[in-house]
């Protein structure tokens, strides 16, 4: 199967790039994984168009496999949730030896992993990543944790799964919605990464919306080897990890502030349309390419401004990031296409320029 590898200090894993389930049993087996007993978590919109193809596939590995659905949103992506999966796996007398599979978006991923994480004291997970942002992102690099009330990812851990299989075909029953907001991780990649794959996504736009295969392939793969590089330089966010993150900082506080009715790839366009606004001021990109920038991110649907918040709370919900160091907040700002920088040199008007510019009356 076709396949990077993910090596970072601690573990190596391969992702699977294909287009149906039918290689998950050979991926299962290379890792021993015969005669074990498997968890399947997955959510109420996925679930019912995938779990039984995954679990007749898994099933010619594991010996039992049982399927653990949560509501889908992340408004499920907390301790409460969590503590139900405890519940099942004690229930359904799972031990260290059995597997969890996570099967759809960000949120499944990122639960399904917190759970394997801290169950008897870590057990293997898997990921099997169906959204577009799961995909190009959140199941690659082992970042997993749930919020905490308005607080986003503040509980969690670091813990790579054994292998991460992406079938891009998955892309088909995947909302618009949900699939506009993977989009915006995609572009972040662009400017945080490579130029030539901002290129590339700017200049196939129509191609991509329109999900056409080869482009979907070619982005998906992009975007999780840069991805696998990054991890495996910096597996624990002590550094160029950080630039991951581009947009997050404003982009997480707009999504606790809006209780998570926005989704997390829109509150990340959003985030990423504020820092512009200081690339600008710096005179690092020109008013006219973050122009462009913001009209990509329009094109495929993308909120570039939000309504109904403060700019003061806005402001003291940063301080919640994770990045935050000393009550110094810390950006990523891009100093060219392709380029970052990271820094803690920023005023707070600076900060509340950037964030004047994304809200709404
Ligand atoms: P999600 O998991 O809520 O999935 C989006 C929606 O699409 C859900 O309603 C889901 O049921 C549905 N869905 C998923 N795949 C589908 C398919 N193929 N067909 C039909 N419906 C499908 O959200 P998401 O956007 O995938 O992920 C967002 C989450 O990921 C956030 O919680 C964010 O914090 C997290 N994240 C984590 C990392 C990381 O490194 N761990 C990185 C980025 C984002
Ligand atoms: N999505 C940010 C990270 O994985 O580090």
């Amino acid at each position: 199967m076709d396949n990077i590898i993910v090596e970072t200090g601690t573990a190596l894993y391969p992702i699977y790039f294909t287009d149906d389930f039918s290689g998950l049993a050979e991926a299962a087996e290379k890792c021993g994984y015969k005669g074990r007993k498997l968890c399947v978590i997955s959510d109420g919109n996925v679930a019912p168009i995938y779990v039984k193809t995954v679990t007749n596939e898994l099933s010619k590995v594991f010996s039992d496999v049982k399927v653990c659905v949560f509501d889908a949103g992340e408004k499920s992506k907390n301790l409460d949730t969590i503590r139900k999966f405890y519940d099942f796996l004690l229930e359904n007398k799972f031990d260290r030896k059995s597997v969890i599979a996570a099967l759809g978006g960000g949120v499944a991923g990122d639960m399904a992993g917190f759970a394997a994480a801290t169950f008897m004291r870590g057990i293997d997970f898997i990921q099997i990543p169906t959204s577009l942002l799961a995909q190009v992102d959140s199941s690659v690099g082992g970042k997993v944790g749930v919020d905490y009330g308005v607080y986003k990812n503040v509980v969690g851990a670091f813990y790579q799964p054994q292998f991460v299989y992406i079938n891009t075909a998955t892309m088909d029953t995947l909302p618009e919605r949900e699939f506009s907001a993977g989009m915006a991780e995609v572009i972040k990649y662009g400017i945080i990464q490579s130029e030539e794959f901002y290129n590339y996504i700017s200049e196939n736009r129509e191609k991509i919306k329109a999900l056409d295969k080869d482009a979907l392939k070619y982005i998906i793969r992009a975007c999780c080897d840069m991805k696998a590089c990054v991890v495996g330089r910096d597996e624990h966010d002590t550094g160029e990890r950080e630039v991951l993150n581009y947009g997050h900082t404003i982009g997480h506080a707009v999504e606790g502030l809006k209780e998570f009715e926005l989704l997390h790839g829109e509150c990340v366009s959003i985030g990423m349309s504020a820092v512009l606004n200081i690339s600008v001021n710096r005179g690092y990109i020109s008013a006219e390419k973050a122009g462009e920038i913001r009209e990509l991110l329009r094109y495929f649907s993308l909120p570039t401004t939000v309504s109904g918040l403060e700019a003061d709370a806005v402001y003291e919900q940063l301080f919640h990031d994770k990045k935050v160091n000393s009550n110094k907040l810390k950006f990523v700002i891009a100093d060219s296409v392709g380029s970052t920088i990271r820094t803690s040199d920023i005023s707070k008007d600076e900060v509340m320029e950037a964030i004047g510019t994304v809200l709404e009356d």
